[in-house]
């Protein structure tokens, strides 16, 4: 019997309530599929604030360090974050620290429009043509996110009409930086997850006017040269954010920077027809001794306080970053494959939350959180 120990970090907003359903659907893997989990919850973002003073209280952080790895719900709640310093407010705290702290330097990011979900994507028909179905890899732990120096500050300029001829001004600085070795990992997590999927690899850049974008392009070109059989092209992000939705179906893999990656894949998730359809999986290098890979798995939408409690969330994203930690982490493709199948079967069965519900669906498959979640075990095969 395979054991995992998960850390549970559910958070804010309606990110307990889709976690209890991600959870549901990993037990009623174990017996399924000869595994077990333990289960260790642990307080994070304004649970962790309000618990242990800490947006990741210490014995957060040490369940993370012991566990196989994190299932993370979402943290922040807008109108509390801004009472705090920024260094202070969970999204900082606690998420850009663990992505740093574990050394999570790629994110990947599957963006699938389910089938029957064409009236939730914002495209015609026409142009989501043969359908979409994209893996957006992020660089997560260098680029303009982790730059350094990174600050704010006093800025004087002459002035002869100011007091004492001059003006302070206030400057803010972030730096983009990243090292070729920095972006040879995370090309060959990206050429290798074209490898398993239709073997194309678009590379995103601004190596028109960014250094950053030259070294980049150089470094993906040369690891490339290690995978012929994957196809490769390079574009620059201004471009590829217009290709986003003029032809989404040209794209398998899409490799960005830090930044980019973080905007394309807001915009990539709209194509799939709401947030909480969106998982993602935050990884380290693979542990030589134990074989498994750390991950942080967690779905991309926020903590949406607005719905939170009321059992109107979509669990699927988080459900579907649960099946994600199954595949990469633990190397459990069956039951992460039946987990993805199960989810495609409920929306085919016309399942819907809000978020992805449309005028003509039967108002008695218009259910809530947990309905959804015992629809996925009741698929399960
Ligand atoms: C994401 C989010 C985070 C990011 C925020 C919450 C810090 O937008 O995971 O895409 O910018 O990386
Ligand atoms: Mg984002």
């Amino acid at each position: 019997m395979k054991k995992y120990r998960v850390a549970v970090l559910a958070g804010d907003g309606i990110g307990p309530e889709v976690m209890r359903e991600a959870l549901k659907v990993l037990r009623a893997l174990e017996s399924r599929f000869g595994m077990e989990f333990e289960f260790r919850q642990a307080a994070v973002g304004w649970a962790g604030i309000d618990a242990a003073g800490k947006a990741l209280p210490e014995e957060t952080l040490a369940e993370c360090d012991a566990a196989d790895a994190v299932l993370f719900g979402s943290v922040g709640l807008p109108g509390r974050d801004a009472t705090l310093p920024k260094d202070e407010r969970p999204e900082r705290a606690a998420l850009l620290y663990l992505r740093k702290h574990f050394e999570l330097f790629a994110n990947l990011r599957p963006v699938r429009l389910y089938p029957g979900l064409n009236h939730a994507c914002p495209l015609k028909d026409s142009r989501i043509g043969s359908g979409i179905d994209i893996m957006v890899v992020r660089e997560l732990t260098g680029g303009l996110y982790f730059g350094r120096p990174k600050k704010t500050e006093e800025y004087v300029v002459v002035d002869e009409e100011g007091p004492g001829g001059k003006r302070v001004l206030l400057r803010a600085i972030d730096t983009m930086v990243i090292t070729t070795e920095e972006i040879e990992r995370i090309a060959h997590v990206s050429f290798e997850a074209a490898r398993l999927r239709r073997k194309k690899l678009t590379s995103v850049d601004k190596a028109n006017v960014l250094e950053n974008g030259v070294l980049w392009r150089d470094v993906v070109t040369e690891v490339g040269k290690s995978y012929p059989d994957v196809e490769l092209e390079h574009v620059f992000v201004d471009n590829a954010s217009m290709q986003l939705i003029l032809n989404p179906s040209q794209y398998d893999v899409l490799l960005c920077e830090n930044m980019f990656g973080d905007i394309l894949s807001d915009e990539a998730a709209a194509l799939a027809g709401s947030l909480g359809m969106l998982p993602s999986a935050s990884l380290g290098e693979t542990s030589e001794e134990s074989g498994i890979r750390f991950g942080l798995y967690e779905p991309a939408g926020g903590s949406a306080p607005d719905i939170a409690g009321k059992n109107l969330a979509n669990p699927i994203a988080q459900i579907l970053s649960a099946a994600l930690m199954l595949r990469y982490s633990f190397g459990e493709e069956a039951a992460a494959r039946a987990v993805e199948l199960a989810v495609e079967k409920v929306l085919t069965q016309g399942w819907r939350t809000g978020d992805i519900a449309s005028a003509s669906d039967e108002p008695a498959k218009r259910v809530g959180t947990s309905q959804i979640g015992d629809a996925i075990i009741a698929s399960l095969d």
